[in-house]
């Protein structure tokens, strides 16, 4: 269980976001399109989808897309408050290991909103990846 619970109008926000952004998926080889929201501590939402590549191992998830957008828009500084991730299927969809690494990278005390087994879970981001490497 996440420490901080998401007001459920931040939910709802972040969630309308991810499923928008997640019709601009390229995903011809999974199938599987999926979208990701992110806050920033200013109050800023941006939002990413899968961009697949035929070169598999190429693939930007959604989460990453968010974040790198975010970074190219307001620079290093930003400090990630929540993140939602959708996709198109209804099926259980946590943040892989990577994007875990990168959220925390900007996002230490982040809260994740994301569709699990049996509904909507939210967790802290030191719960999908404790003991996170940092650098600084
Ligand atoms: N994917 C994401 O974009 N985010 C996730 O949280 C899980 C996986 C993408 C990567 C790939 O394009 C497709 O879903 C299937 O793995």
């Amino acid at each position: 269980m996440a420490k901080k619970l998401l007001p459920t109008g931040v939910q709802a926000k972040l969630l309308r976001s991810a499923k928008k952004v997640m019709k601009n998926a390229h995903a011809p080889y999974s199938k599987f399109r999926v979208g990701a929201a992110i806050l920033l501590s200013n109050g800023k939402v941006f939002s990413g989808c899968n961009v697949e590549n035929a070169s598999y191992g190429m693939t930007n998830c959604a989460e990453r897309t968010a974040i790198f957008s975010a970074v190219a828009q307001l620079g290093p500084r930003i400090e990630i408050r929540a993140v939602a991730v959708t996709n198109d299927q209804g099926l259980p969809c946590s943040p892989c290991g990577a994007c875990r690494q990168v959220i925390y990278e900007f996002g230490p005390d982040a809260t994740i909103f994301f569709p699990g087994a049996n509904g909507p879970k939210q967790a802290h981001i030191t719960e999908l990846l404790p003991e996170g490497f940092r650098l600084q």
